[in-house]
């Protein structure tokens, strides 16, 4: 039988727990309950929001009664005077640490900065970011063009060394001024740093979380690079247990959107799943 080690934290982070929170209150309070886009990244979740009657649409139109639930993930300004125009009532569970990256590239474009955002172009929080910094802001790349004063921040969920890759990149733009703002979450690098520790300990990584998760995917990603077998699941149902049932010592991690409860799931299949044969797993197969 295999041991298991769960890497901690684990469960919601603080800004889902937050806005499953808020939907779930909007719901008893209004009746009828919309997500803009997807609540959190996450399948199991997204389905029991669906059958408590807690509804995702991509436009405003599709809002007819009740309130309009703002992600985590934040929304552009322009959605909330939207809103406010048509008179829908907002349930703003925007993440504040979210916000707080988006009030410190509003602040720097204010101040005459270019706003250079680290992140995933097209990720909601970072269009959400862009666009609270308005015209000019950019999402970082390494043949970026800027000149003058720029200002720094990065995506709440990308890995600190890519911060700190996009930062040592512009020192050779020769910027008149370069202002850097970690706006990484602690949350997620507390994830990813326990990754690290936790593969020196294991012989097989289980990375848990929705495949569409940012924080999900980059766990993946370090938890590949420390070059142990991996599979990034999200839930129990997706593990190959003639695979995997067979190593000695197993690691979970999880996204910050994967419930506590799947996360628990997986851990009881992986504890009851030994068999009599040494692992066959090839390195090729192991990123499933
Ligand atoms: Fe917020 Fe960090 Fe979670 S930014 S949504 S607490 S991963």
């Amino acid at each position: 039988m295999p041991r298991v080690i769960v890497a901690k934290p684990t469960g919601f982070c603080f800004g889902v727990e937050r806005a499953v929170t808020l939907a779930r209150e909007g719901l008893k309070r209004f009746g009828k309950v919309y997500t803009f886009g997807q609540l959190v990244h996450n399948p199991q979740v997204l389905d029991e929001l669906s059958r408590a009657g807690i509804k995702a649409v991509r436009k405003l139109d599709e809002v007819r009664d009740g309130a309009l639930v703002i992600r985590a993930h934040g929304c552009p300004p322009e959605v909330f005077k939207e809103c406010e125009k048509r008179g829908i009532e907002v349930i703003d569970a925007t993440c504040p640490y979210v916000r707080r990256v988006q009030e410190v590239a509003r602040r720097l474009a204010a101040e005459g900065y270019q706003v250079v955002v680290v992140g995933e172009r097209n990720h909601p929080e970072v269009r959400a970011i862009l666009a609270a910094a308005g015209e000019g802001a950019r999402v970082f790349s390494p043949r970026i063009k800027l000149a003058g004063k720029v200002g720094i921040v990065a995506q709440t969920t990308v890995g600190r060394e890519r911060l700190k890759e996009a930062v040592a990149n512009s020192l050779n733009f020769r910027y008149n001024e370069i202002r850097v703002f970690d706006t990484v979450c602690a949350e997620v690098v507390a994830r990813q740093e326990a990754v690290l520790r936790m593969a020196k300990r294991v012989d097989a990584i289980v990375v848990v979380g929705g495949k569409n998760s940012a924080n999900t995917r980059r766990l993946a990603e370090i938890a590949r690079s420390t070059r142990k077998p991996v599979v990034h699941l999200t839930g129990a149902s997706g593990l190959n247990l003639r695979r995997w049932g067979r190593f000695k010592v197993i690691g979970i991690v999880a996204g910050a959107s994967t419930p506590a409860r799947v996360v628990e799931e997986i851990a009881r299949t992986v504890r009851n799943s030994g068999c009599d044969k040494q692992p066959s797993l090839r390195r090729s197969d192991s990123n499933e």
